[in-house]
């Protein structure tokens, strides 16, 4: 099996017009090229009061049209040509002027034309951008109902302080928010109905009141899980141990430190999920009898009496009412018979396994699918790209 960047294969065509949020496209259009994307640039001729052409195809690498007699088209048809062959209009930002044109069907620029003109396999999405005023004008709230009658997404606006210095509604939605909106927009909702539980990062089991036993694992695997499984259309939430990484776009977070911790929030939140994916390191032992106190430096040497961890995925797996269980087993050898030791004795349906040195506290992971049918390696790719091939495995598995 293959993980594939996100956006390879899409073409979307950013149309950017007169706002002072403008700046922040040419951001949008290196994550959107970053995610795999064909991306190209319409601009309006306000717009350009803000932002110059030039940006934006050194970004994309590609021409940036903005004139509806361009003759750089070898048909002159820049206003149809330019969407034939992608599946979405991103307008960010979207002026209160360019929405108006929108909700009216005008066709006086090429990207109020190549909205007109697209037809039914490009949709459109739009990104409000705007002083609070005007995002709150009558006109305004007409406009953007008809919009959203038509079938267009809009994202945002968010709140916050504006470029006027006014607070209110009318900020454009930051570039990585909607660069999640666009991978949701393209994501199967394999998952629509869903409820997921997921437990990621290390636990923290304490010494005493300044020191811990904790181990190398960032997070990053059990986040892009959840990050994947939202964007596939299901409800998550994620239950983390200790991590410095953002929480993505969509998904409940329960922080916990310790195992024993981690246990009472998977039990308290395990009524109507569907699918626990058990990615967290979880200690397996915990120091016997924490000091309440930090301990002196005294003796020339100590031991540490330890404690086993409850078996959090054990506990769930063996329920009446079990959700479908997926185990993930990190090894630092022996990786096949290990993870079929586990699936085997927890009576998982899947096991994602992996060599610790392949993927514990990086970037990138290395994994082989272990289930009924036998194994299944994955490509190494990033741990978002393996957290959608592992996740379309898991819908493969609940239909079958
Ligand atoms: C300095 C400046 C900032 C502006 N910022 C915005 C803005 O953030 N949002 C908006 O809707 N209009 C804004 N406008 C007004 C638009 O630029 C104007 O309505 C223009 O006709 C929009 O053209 P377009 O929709 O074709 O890009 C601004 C105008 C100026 C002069």
């Amino acid at each position: 099996m293959k993980p594939v960047s996100e956006l390879s294969g899409r073409t979307v065509v950013l149309g950017v017009s007169g706002g002072v949020a403008a700046y922040k496209s040419a951001e949008l259009a290196r994550l959107l090229v970053k995610a795999g994307a064909d991306v190209r640039v319409v601009m309006t001729e306000s717009a350009q009061h803000f932002v110059g052409p030039a940006t934006f195809q050194a970004i994309t690498g590609q021409a940036v049209w903005s004139d509806p007699w361009d003759a750089r088209m070898p048909n002159g048809m820049a206003h149809i040509d330019l969407t034939r062959d992608a599946q979405l209009i991103l307008i960010a930002p979207a002026t209160a002027d360019c929405i108006a044109r929108l909700a009216q069907g005008r066709a006086d620029d090429l990207l109020s034309t190549l909205c007109l003109a697209r037809d039914e396999g490009c949709a459109l999405m739009v990104a409000p951008a705007m002083n609070r005023q005007m995002w709150e004008h009558p006109a305004t709230r007409r406009n953007v109902a008809t919009l959203v009658d038509d079938g267009t997404y809009m994202e945002g606006p968010a709140a916050g302080e504006q470029a006027c210095g006014e607070v209110g509604a009318g900020r454009m939605v930051e570039p990585a928010d909607l660069l999640e909106a666009v991978l949701s927009h393209f994501t199967p909702k394999s998952l629509a109905g869903r409820q997921v539980l997921i437990t990621a990062g290390p636990t923290s089991e304490a010494i005493d009141p300044v020191r811990v036993i904790t181990n190398l694992s960032s997070g990053r695997m059990g986040y892009a899980l959840a990050q994947a499984a939202v964007r596939a259309g299901a409800r998550v939430t994620l239950v983390s141990g200790p991590t410095a990484l953002a929480l993505p776009r969509g998904v409940r977070r329960i922080d916990v430190a310790s195992a024993r911790d981690m246990r009472d929030a998977v039990m308290n939140n395990l009524s109507g999920t569907d699918v626990f994916v058990s990615v967290a390191a979880v200690a397996d032992y915990r120091p016997a009898s924490p000091s309440g106190r930090k301990i002196k430096k005294s003796a020339d040497s100590m031991s540490l009496e330890l404690v086993r961890n409850p078996d959090i995925l054990a506990e769930v797996a063996a329920r009446a009412d079990a959700p479908f269980c997926v185990g993930f087993a990190a090894e630092s050898h022996e990786l096949d018979s290990y993870a079929q030791d586990k699936r085997r004795s927890k009576r998982l349906p899947l096991v994602v396994g992996n060599l610790v040195s392949d993927g514990l506290g990086s970037e990138d992971n290395l994994v082989v699918l272990y289930d009924d049918e036998g194994r299944h390696p994955l490509e190494r790719a990033s741990k978002a790209a393996v957290a959608r091939a592992i996740l379309e495995h898991i819908s493969r598995l609940l239909k079958g």
